[in-house]
């Protein structure tokens, strides 16, 4: 973990994922003091709400974090440049392929590139663009997912790339042991996102926080895309009503196709906006019926709310546990 650790400056090169709603002041900070890694989840936030944001996580940690933004987000290079003034050290790019200069950018503003690598070829093109270190992230996460596997995504980059490239494992990591295995194959660290979603310091509404003590594994499903027409990017959320209604809603659209009573891009556009404010929703106003209560498959091992700092000293216990019987057998 050494090599994560000075990367990223902190402690220990545990990194909380961003997550919308989530990942804001309070618990970017927490993660931060305790020796992770916090990151800010920019999302849909305007310029101008970044920089509050940020400001806000500056005032209550003097230790590393990082921002997240989303690589369609029609203000990218504006929030860039927030970045840069804010000095911000570590800019993570989510959700699709960094549009051109965007790398460049974000390394003439002085902070670190990290990306997401769906596969190989693209880890590979992600690291000759500039991107500093990487993250790839299994299905079992939770949030917007990929078709692979972590145990497989690892098996298939760390081998081949993590000599020479800093990459960062996530997706379905609950236990320190996990940490163990993929510091073992090569990662310089790891992501959690569902883990610390539920925290003390977390701002979720107590009823999202219930959901996921009350959820296992198999409660954590992805979206499930109807007709072909109508391209649906999996989300690995708590299933509930609102994750039903979808499945009904993407028929009902798909219904108005087939009669000609809407456009294709109008019919799109509609199965898209589905979602939109589902998360707000269910972390906010805990609406854990319609909301969107994304969890990874590792909800299962969330059972209560816990201080961020216990979190960390559990799985860094765990983690050296299974070192030392390694070592010992
Ligand atoms: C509630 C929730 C919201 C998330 N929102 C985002 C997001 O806005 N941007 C992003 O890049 N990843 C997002 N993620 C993914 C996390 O950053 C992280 O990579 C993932 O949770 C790691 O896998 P795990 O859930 O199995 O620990 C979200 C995850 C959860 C659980």
């Amino acid at each position: 973990m050494a090599r994560g650790n000075e990367f990223l400056g902190s402690e220990w090169a545990i990194m909380c994922g961003a997550m919308s709603w989530v990942s804001e002041r309070n618990l970017v900070s927490a993660i931060s003091d305790a020796g992770g890694f916090g990151v800010i989840a920019c999302g849909a936030m305007t310029p101008d709400l970044l920089d509050t944001e940020i400001a806000a996580t500056k005032a209550l940690t003097s230790k590393p974090f990082g921002v997240n933004l989303i690589t369609m987000h029609p203000d990218l290079f504006a929030l860039i440049e927030v970045c840069a003034r804010h000095n911000v050290s570590h800019v993570v790019l989510a959700g699709g392929i960094p549009p051109k200069g965007s790398v460049d950018a974000i390394k003439q503003g002085g902070a670190k590139v990290i990306c997401f690598a769906p596969t190989m070829a693209l880890g590979k093109k992600l690291l000759r663009s500039g991107a500093d270190a990487l993250v790839i992230e299994g299905m079992e996460a939770g949030g917007h997912v990929g078709p692979v596997s972590t145990s497989v995504l690892a098996q298939e980059i760390l081998p081949a790339l993590a000599s020479e490239a800093l990459i960062f494992v996530a997706g379905g990591i609950g236990r320190g042991e996990a940490i163990a295995s993929y510091l073992e194959m090569g990662a310089c660290g790891v992501q959690l996102g569902t883990r610390f979603a539920c925290a003390s310091e977390s701002i979720a509404h107590p009823d999202f926080k219930k959901a996921f003590f009350r959820a296992s594994a198999r409660d954590a499903i992805t979206s499930v895309q109807v007709d072909a027409r109508l391209p649906v990017i999996p989300v690995r959320a708590l299933k509930n009503k609102g994750t039903e209604e979808f499945t009904a809603k993407q028929i009902e659209v798909a219904k108005l196709l087939d009669a000609g009573a809407v456009e294709m891009g109008e019919a799109q556009l509609q199965i898209e906006h589905y979602w939109a404010g589902a998360l707000r929703r269910a972390v906010i106003d805990g609406d854990v019926e319609n909301g969107s209560i994304m969890a990874g498959q590792s909800v299962g091992m969330v059972k209560s709310e816990e201080p961020v700092a216990d979190i960390i000293a559990a799985l860094l216990t765990e983690c050296e546990a299974a070192f030392t019987q390694r070592t010992m057998a």
